[in-house]
């Protein structure tokens, strides 16, 4: 499909938030795209955490369950987490490992959000957040970006999507390394929903600022369009 281009595009600081399957990743890819701006994907700063707690073992692990957020805190310190771009697209590094394909599995899915609703995490990883954001021209793809990470982003989106159609998307998208059936992903897409949204830290939800799009029946090019409409709203106001 071909985008309508913007032209003289300033440089803006874009977020789209959302429940787990609702298209953020595919939009955010392709709206970065089209704008030319970075993409940063902060699901997976916390699926890197995720997987070096499965990775020290029942110490980490059990440091989580006991509420321990010393060991917690320690555990991100000692991280080195960084994007790259590459022709595979958006690559993860932690501590120099390429750790992208790693943190897809539903284990991990289901430990990041569980490990994502410690304070102590997310204060770790807030500064970094914020150190990406700097240069702006970028598209950041989470949970509490316009709410917590860029309160004052040029442009929030909230992006949701029906259970069944999230369930769905992340099915076909998992493809024959799914281990899981439709029932299954979608169990742990609403048990996902509802840890990430009940959390006292930067809980689940749009900012109020957010533009609300429903992606149930729209394609991704239909979603990218819609909010490419809204970003040239948004510039033809500030001018
Ligand atoms: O977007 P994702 O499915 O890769 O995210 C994995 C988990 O990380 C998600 O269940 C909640 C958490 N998360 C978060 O709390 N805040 C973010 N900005 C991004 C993800």
């Amino acid at each position: 499909m071909k985008f309508t281009p913007i032209n003289l595009l300033p440089k803006l600081i874009i977020t789209i938030d959302g429940p787990a399957g609702a298209g953020k990743t595919t939009v955010s890819k392709k709206l970065a795209e089209v704008l030319d701006y970075q993409y940063i994907d902060t699901g997976a700063l916390y699926r890197a955490v995720a997987l070096a707690a499965q990775k020290k073992g029942s110490a980490s692990l059990a440091s989580l369950a006991s509420n321990d957020d010393q060991a917690l805190a320690k555990l991100c310190r000692n991280l080195q987490l960084e994007f790259k771009s590459s022709l595979k697209g958006l690559v993860l590094f932690c501590d120099g490992i390429d750790i992208t394909d790693k943190i897809r599995t539903p284990e991990i899915s289901m430990l990041a959000s569980t490990i994502s609703a410690r304070p102590a995490v997310r204060k770790a990883l807030f500064g970094l957040q914020r150190k990406m954001g700097k240069k702006k021209q970028a598209v950041f793809e989470g949970r509490d970006m316009g709410t917590v990470i860029f309160p004052d982003a040029d442009l929030k989106f909230f992006l949701e999507a029906s259970s069944g159609v999230r369930a769905l998307r992340r099915f076909k998208e998992l493809g024959d390394t799914c281990s899981q059936t439709l029932k299954e992903v979608e169990e742990d897409i609403l048990q996902r929903d509802n840890q990430d949204s009940t959390r006292g830290a930067a809980p689940l939800k749009p900012a109020k600022d957010a533009i609300k799009i429903d992606s149930t029946d729209l394609s991704a090019d239909q979603v990218v369009e819609k909010m490419l409409f809204f970003i040239k709203k948004a510039i033809i106001n500030e001018n």
